[in-house]
């Protein structure tokens, strides 16, 4: 889910609120650029950030916000959701970043593992409105992947009428999908060398 609103809840652009600007500047990595040639930069959700995901929950597309969680949701359900999608982040067995472009945040991802099988989680990623099918979504789900350590499998339920989310999948490593009134099981093979990378650098 994302975020467009610059200095969201009063926050200084980009630092999550309540953290000094040198200790939130120590936060930011690069990640590259966009297929376009824009450069993104990438921090870990900190538990300051809830203005942050409600305003960008806010400003999200009635669209988005059903092909990320697989129905309507309102502004006040999505709030609360926030004990799940901010308190429980620890960036180990719930990793959770924010993607910035032109000091903007852009896009969020997380990825969680399962407790029954902590090598296996479940992957999500929103990215604003005005910059999807820009590669952000892609950026992320990597990123996400390069710091979680090692995870042999991606397992999550995504839309039929979802492409962008199953190729960003895609690209992951195999992806196989159980589609049945309009929703698809996916499962993807976390790819071989990127796994075995970085499960010898755990
Ligand atoms: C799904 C989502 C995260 C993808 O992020 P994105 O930045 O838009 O996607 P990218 O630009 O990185 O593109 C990823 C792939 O999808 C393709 N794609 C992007 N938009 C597409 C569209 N509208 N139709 C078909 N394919 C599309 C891209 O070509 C790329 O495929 P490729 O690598 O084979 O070329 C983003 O669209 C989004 O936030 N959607 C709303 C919330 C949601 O559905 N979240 C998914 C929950 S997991």
């Amino acid at each position: 889910m994302t975020v467009g609103t610059r200095g969201a809840g009063g926050a200084a652009e980009g630092s999550p609120e309540g953290l000094a600007p040198r200790r939130a500047a120590q936060l930011f990595s690069g990640a590259g650029r966009l297929p376009d040639g824009t450069p993104v930069r990438v921090r870990p959700l900190a538990a300051e950030d809830r203005s942050l995901l409600l305003a960008g929950f806010a400003s999200l597309s009635l669209g988005s916000r059903r092909s990320r969680f697989q129905q309507g949701v309102s502004d006040a359900q999505f709030e609360r959701m926030l004990p799940v999608l901010l308190d429980t982040v620890d960036q180990r067995s719930h990793v959770a970043l924010v993607l910035y472009a032109d000091g903007q945040p852009i896009g969020v991802g997380r990825l969680r593992r399962f407790t029954s099988d902590p090598d296996v989680a479940d992957l999500a990623v929103t990215v604003a409105d005005d910059w999807q099918g820009r590669g952000a979504g892609s950026v992320l789900a990597r990123e996400l992947l390069d710091r979680a350590g090692y995870v042999r499998e991606i397992q999550t339920v995504v839309g039929q009428d979802n492409p962008a989310s199953l190729r960003m999948l895609a690209r992951l490593g195999q992806l196989r999908s159980d589609c049945a009134h309009g929703t698809c099981d996916v499962i993807v093979q976390v790819s071989d060398s990127a796994a075995a990378r970085r499960r010898d650098a755990a």
